[in-house]
């Protein structure tokens, strides 16, 4: 291993960073100390959010990042593993949410294709990209931007106030996100990275509308918590408001 090249500063990569609550993330992790690789699939969106970070004095630096061109994934690996030679946090926070209020039989396959596209295989493909720059951490965090509304226990529970909801893919792409958190914190058992699964709550941004009860601000702390663990900190989690989830 060549450690001539590693940081001494943590280094972060929050996906989908641009705005909302990738964009909030960023600006918490960097207001840490943590140097943050604010990734995003428009450069121009993604320098201007980065810019906006930077005349706040934080340490933030774009990076090209699609979720589902597996091309710019491993471009974006070598140039972490070039500049900084490890990776500390990632935090998979991409996503999209197009069948609101669709019924199951009512969603056309590509909406389901596409919803797990980003939502499910590219943190699988991310991840599995990742991992190796994150094991040359020495305290690996990684955070899984989940859904209450991916919950099976809250979708069965009549009590619940996500028991009406209805979007087969949004809610089946999270709920398969949770088993991945499950399955890579297991194999990662008996290293020091973390993987858990987070639920922002409902939150103002495009994605959660202007209805939503909570700010971005608040919207980020469980997964900035997550990102920040300590070693005795959980795995294999999902959390909301710093609490445990019913899967
Ligand atoms: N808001 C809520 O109430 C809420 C509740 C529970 C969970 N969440 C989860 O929290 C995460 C962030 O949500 P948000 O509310 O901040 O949503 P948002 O405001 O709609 O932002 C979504 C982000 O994902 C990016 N994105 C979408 N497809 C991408 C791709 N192929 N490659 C790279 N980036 C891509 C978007 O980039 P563009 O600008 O280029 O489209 C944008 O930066 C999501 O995973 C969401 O499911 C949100």
């Amino acid at each position: 291993m060549n450690t001539n090249n590693i940081y001494n500063k943590a280094i972060a990569l929050v996906t989908g960073a641009n705005k909302g609550l990738g964009f909030e993330i960023s600006r918490q992790l960097a207001q840490k100390g943590i140097v943050v690789l604010l990734a995003a699939r428009d450069p121009q969106k993604g320098t201007e959010a980065t810019d906006k970070l930077q005349s706040e004095g934080l340490d933030v630096e774009f990076i090209k990042l699609d979720v589902t061109d597996s091309a710019t994934i491993t471009a974006a690996a070598q140039q972490i593993r070039d500049r900084f030679g490890k990776l500390d946090i990632l935090i998979n926070n991409a996503g999209i949410y197009l069948d609101r209020n669709v019924q199951p039989s009512q969603l056309d396959i590509n909406t389901l294709q596409q919803t797990f596209a980003v939502n499910f295989f590219a943190v699988f493909n991310i991840t599995k990209t990742f991992l190796p720059l994150i094991k040359l951490s020495q305290a690996g965090r990684i955070v899984n931007m989940s859904s209450t509304l991916g919950s099976l226990g809250d979708t069965l529970d009549p009590n619940s106030p996500y028991f009406d909801f209805r979007g087969i893919a949004y809610q089946s792409s999270k709920t398969a996100l949770n088993a991945l958190t499950v399955q890579f914190a297991k194999e990662l058992a008996d290293t020091p990275i973390k993987v858990n699964s987070a639920c922002p709550g409902w939150v103002q941004t495009d994605m959660g509308s202007t209805d939503a009860p909570l700010s971005v601000e608040q919207g980020a702390d469980t997964p900035v918590w997550l990102a920040t663990l300590p070693p005795d900190g959980p795995t294999g989690g999902f959390f909301n408001s710093r609490q445990p989830l019913a899967w």
